[in-house]
């Protein structure tokens, strides 16, 4: 098959090149370089430096291709209160782009990624599919508008749509000298730097993390098998949930480092208490997880270790400064 990745310099969509060629798949992917790093991109893949929103060349780009694997977005939960045009562009309307795109190639099956955020605060945990969506800030709002367009644009052209929910997903690759995403990862990078992490609230927020190969697998089904046409699936565990602050204690002790954190102010419209449930993808797709956090994360400081420590870049614009906006991007405090 030919598997055009949006976001192949990502984490997520450079992990899905790998398993998509190692299973002998022709893979073609894009990506604006916003995130994600150029040398994540498996050299067998034909890359374009190219952002979703040039419509015209993802249509010249979409020739012949059979799946349209979408993960390219600017996946700022917490930075989208603050800039929130960005986060739209490159969450809304280059999902839009890439659907007409691939209606217009009559690509045979369409696979985005959207997120947890699009659940919002709910009453029940861990949040089920068919709950309803309330996001609460402008990156769950984008997601949920753009599978609400893409379901409508696929029902009217006949294009086969899947939305995997991916959450809380670490491993290598992961942006880290990124000072606006991957929590994970700014810890090692700090800690490796002999800093402390900065924590926002009390740190008694609840994750579920995972292990990336852990999920890799299952994304990669939801390319292929039947049973997935139409449906939405959570991707990621619902076993071992963490606290923030756990986090960094399981990190400090990897990394044989003296944990003082630094408490900051909580970033507004942070959900608390955010898990999924994993049972319709154990159903559909046999999900189960074999890395536990503490393996997952000795990856992730070997990786980080091997590149090296990095000075944060703040990389993206803050469109609204407000008192609300976190310190640590106002003065840049990472
Ligand atoms: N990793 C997770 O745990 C997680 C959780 C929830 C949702 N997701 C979703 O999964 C997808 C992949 O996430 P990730 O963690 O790999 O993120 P990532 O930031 O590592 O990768 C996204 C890539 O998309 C690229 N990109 C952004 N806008 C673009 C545009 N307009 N045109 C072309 N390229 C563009 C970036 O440069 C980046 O390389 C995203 O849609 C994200 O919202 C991931």
């Amino acid at each position: 098959m030919k598997i055009f990745i949006t976001g192949v310099a990502g984490f997520l969509g450079s992990h899905l090149a790998d398993a998509m060629l190692a299973e002998g798949h022709e893979v073609i992917g894009c990506d604006n370089l916003i995130g994600g790093y150029r040398d994540n991109v498996p050299a067998e893949v034909d890359f374009y430096e190219s952002d979703c929103n040039d419509f015209e060349k993802m249509k010249e780009l979409l020739k012949n291709v059979d799946i349209v694997y979408h993960t390219a977005c600017t996946a700022y939960e917490g930075l989208s209160v603050f800039s929130p045009k960005l986060v739209a562009e490159n969450t809304y309307l280059n999902s839009v782009s890439m659907a007409s795109a691939a209606i217009a190639n009559n690509v045979k099956r369409f696979v985005t990624c959207s997120s947890m955020a699009r659940y919002g605060t709910q009453e029940i945990v861990p949040f089920t599919e068919n709950m309803i969506c309330k996001p609460q800030d402008p990156y769950g709002i984008s997601k949920f508008s753009a599978e609400n367009v893409l379901r409508n644009l696929c029902e009217i052209h006949g294009m086969e749509l899947v939305i995997a929910v991916p959450h809380n997903i670490i491993g290598p690759r992961q942006k880290y000298d990124d000072p606006f995403r991957n929590v994970a990862s700014i810890m090692i990078n700090l800690m490796l730097q002999g800093r402390q992490p900065i924590i926002y609230g009390d740190g008694m927020q609840k994750r579920c993390f995972s292990f990336v190969q852990d999920d890799i697998d299952c994304l990669k089904k939801l390319a292929f098998q039947d049973n997935v046409v139409g449906e939405v699936i959570n991707i990621g565990p619902d076993e071992e949930f963490v606290t923030i602050n756990h986090l960094a204690e399981t990190l400090a002790k990897l990394m044989d480092f003296e944990l003082h954190p630094i408490y900051m102010p909580g970033r507004p419209q942070e959900v608390k208490l955010a898990t999924c449930s994993a049972d319709k993808a154990r159903r559909l797709l046999g999900y189960q997880t074999k890395y536990t956090l503490e393996q997952g994360l000795s990856k992730m400081i070997d990786y980080i270790r091997e590149r090296g420590a990095k000075p944060f870049i703040y990389h993206l614009p803050i469109e609204i400064y407000s008192e609300k906006t976190p310190k640590t991007w106002s003065e840049h405090l990472f």
